[in-house]
């Protein structure tokens, strides 16, 4: 069957089903009820052990505490050894012998994993590199999500797999793919280029439009029809290509995957239980994927990993705790794509195989990033994975056992830990508890959208901008000040938040900026940062002043940037306290009404606001113009706020994170050193207490 004809017949169904979303979200909270609190889960790879070892392995699972295992997201060749010939005997058995023990099973769409005998017969189906190079059979996610072709093979998988375990009531959900992304390889096969070329033609409608918004007339780029247009590669041209054209790719990219998980989801849907749910596991922040646009599913879930060399993270031993930000943004980011579910479904138990290196966590971190994800109100986290291969691919990645496949690991020794404490959390949760009022009033949204993203990191001006450190400084600064935060898309309600901070938010339209202005007016409390405003959507500047559409919210009368080299500083001062920047500075001209709360202390420009602020309406709209290293200035100018607007926040130490959740006080210990955290005199303390080492948890009511 055609793509077109399943989306309509699949849409058919979804209104025949009355909404999915109201659907949605009884079955995910049928699968994890609230008085459960948590669920933890493990991955199980039955094709990569011995069949006689299965039973075994399953029950230790269970003996754990580990209430679901995750199956056959990479087993394609297994259950379709030949085409047309499947077996799904091993996966019934798998499923049966998880059920003997107890264990729920989520199931996966193999399609990251096509057979080779697929690829083979067909290599047009494969995604080609940006230097011409096809991706051979192998690995996983080489298959390209524009192939009509391939969809027609993974329309026949997954349907079989969802007449088969559609209403098995041991299955209580899917999974989509395995971590959608082709890992940030850009494809460029031919079906890519075709379907670049309809989604162009969709977009602009006529050539001439085309042209006009990627700027064409310059150097001669004018197309004189869609057919000529390739997708933008850097090794076709001699120089960065035309930055619309990128921002195009992304945008098509995202759709192409958003279209392939929603596609899925809809074969799924028209066959599964009205029990079952469907998900997809997604990198956070990642080229070239839009959560926001993979609608059809239930609720989303995330992978991470926090130890891999990467990452110093804070203090001596910080590269074995890693960043607070990692889940912290994440959590705050997946809550709030599918109405306040998520859950987390890759999380290590211990030492990786990836890594730049690749060190041992520090004892307890497991634990700790297992809190973190239950203090951001996550559902669930699935450990990734249960055995430590012997062979192959992640040969020296720990498991919850270690190589003998029956000895647990350090981090398995935790996760008994915590199932354990979860028994405590369940007798002392009250479902009657709500969020202390002091903490609602500090609420805020950071608005993160993946156009504005991908636009930003594509035309970075200056090495030392990182566009994601910039949104997660604020997100830290945020939760030093005890802030629950939400990081939200347009998609969302500006005005169930206080407070807002848009960073960087490079691209927009009048619609958005009227939508903030309102916001304002009513009471709310807006941050914009340096770079917002300066594009329309399609990333072009406005023939008016540098971010002029935004000059009348923000009380501006006009801008420039500038940058420092690495090795040089420049001073802001803000009420005679001098703050150090070097990354990016927009210099502002304010309107006379505007109160210039920092100014540049040097370069030609001394004199010139660095941090504006003004009242508009009800609410107010505070420029920070500079993008610091420190965050010095950016904490000062925000406790600043949120104190003139008679909100109390808290002064927690920097990688201490104190969340709350279902009349839960959780705090986190990110830190090298130990700390003394408050917890009031009538607490009770359910979890650690007034001394929290490296990688400690404190959990009262
Ligand atoms: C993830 C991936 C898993 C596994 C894991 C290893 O990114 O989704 O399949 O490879 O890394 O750490």
């Amino acid at each position: 069957m055609k793509r077109n004809t399943i989306l309509l017949i699949s849409v058919f169904f979804i209104c025949l089903l009355s909404g999915p979303v109201s659907n949605a979200q009884n079955r995910v909270d049928r699968s994890f009820p609230k008085e459960n609190l948590f669920s933890l889960g493990s991955y199980y790879y039955p094709e990569q052990w011995d069949e006689s070892q299965w039973d075994r392995d399953l029950g230790n699972m269970a003996a754990m505490g580990i209430k679901f295992t995750h199956f056959a997201e990479f087993a394609w060749g297994m259950m379709e050894p030949e085409e047309g010939k499947f077996d799904f005997a091993w996966l019934d058995k798998a499923v049966s012998l998880a059920e003997k023990h107890g264990l729920k099973v989520i199931l996966c769409t193999p399609t990251p994993t096509p057979p080779v005998w697929l690829t083979k017969k067909y290599p047009d189906i494969l995604i080609v590199r940006d230097n011409g190079v096809q991706i051979q059979h192998s690995r996983r996610q080489h298959a390209s999500w524009s192939s009509e072709r391939y969809r027609e093979y993974v329309e026949r998988i997954v349907t079989k797999l969802a007449e088969r375990y559609g209403n098995n009531p041991n299955v209580i959900g899917w999974q989509i793919d395995n971590e959608p992304g082709h890992y940030g390889v850009m494809d460029y096969s031919e079906n890519a280029q075709s379907a670049f070329r309809r989604w162009l033609r969709e977009k602009y409608g006529s050539i001439e439009a085309l042209n006009k918004t990627w700027g064409c007339a310059f150097w001669s780029e004018t197309y004189q029809d869609f057919g000529q247009v390739r997708l933008p590669n850097a090794q076709e041209v001699p120089e960065k290509p035309n930055p619309h054209a990128v921002l195009d790719m992304k945008c098509f990219m995202a759709d192409e995957l958003a279209g392939f998980v929603n596609f899925q989801a809809d074969i799924l849907r028209s066959h599964i239980s009205d029990n079952q749910w469907i998900t997809t596991n997604l990198i956070p922040v990642f080229t070239p994927v839009d959560p926001v646009k993979m609608d059809h599913t239930d609720f989303l879930t995330y992978t991470r990993y926090l130890v891999t060399g990467h990452r110093d993270g804070i203090g001596e031993q910080g590269f074995r705790i890693g960043d607070p930000e990692y889940l912290g943004f994440s959590n705050d980011q997946f809550r709030n794509f599918t109405g306040n579910r998520f859950g987390v479904m890759e999380l290590q138990p211990g030492q990786v195989n990836w890594g730049t290196f690749n060190p041992q966590p520090m004892p307890g971190a497991v634990r700790m990033w297992v809190y973190h994800v239950f203090a951001g109100g996550g559902k669930f986290v699935c450990n990734y994975r249960f055995r430590q291969p012997l062979r192959g691919s992640e040969q020296y990645h720990y498991g919850m056992m270690l190589t003998d496949g029956v000895t647990l690991s350090p981090g398995g020794e935790e996760y008994v830990q915590i199932n354990k404490e979860l028994e405590l959390l369940r007798k002392a949760y009250d479902p009657k508890a709500r969020e202390p009022e002091c903490r609602s009033a500090r609420r805020t949204a950071i608005l993160y959208e993946m156009p504005v993203h991908w636009e930003v990191e594509n035309q970075k001006q200056t090495p030392q901008w990182k566009t994601l450190d910039h949104a997660q400084k604020y997100h830290r600064l945020l939760k030093k000040m005890a802030c629950p935060v939400d990081v939200i898309s347009e998609k969302a309600d500006f005005n169930r938040y206080p407070f807002m901070i848009a960073p960087a938010y490079q691209l927009l339209d009048s619609a958005l900026v009227e939508r903030w202005t309102s916001y304002v007016k009513k009471g709310g409390h807006l941050v914009l940062t340096c770079r917002t405003g300066q594009k329309d959507r399609n990333g072009a500047l406005w023939q008016e002043l540098l971010s002029a559409p935004i000059y009348g919210l923000a009380g501006l009368k006009g801008l420039f940037y500038d940058h420092l080299p690495q090795n040089y500083h420049g001073n802001i001062e803000m009420d005679g306290k001098s703050y150090r920047w070097n990354n990016w500075a927009d210099v502002l001209t304010p309107a006379p009404s505007t109160e210039v709360w920092a100014g540049y202390a040097d370069q030609f420009y001394k004199g010139s606001a660095a941090v504006t602020h003004r009242k508009l309406g009800k609410g107010t709209v505070t420029y920070i113009a500079a993008d610091t290293d420190d965050a010095a200035l950016e904490e000062d100018v925000l406790r600043r706020l949120y104190s003139k607007a008679g909100v109390k926040v808290e002064n927690l130490p920097e990688g201490v994170i104190k969340e709350w959740r279902d009349g839960f006080s959780i705090v986190l210990n990110y830190r090298s050193d130990a700390v003394s955290i408050d917890i009031p005199a009538d607490a009770e303390i359910i979890l650690g207490g007034r001394e929290l080492g490296p990688a400690g948890v404190a959990v009262w009511k």
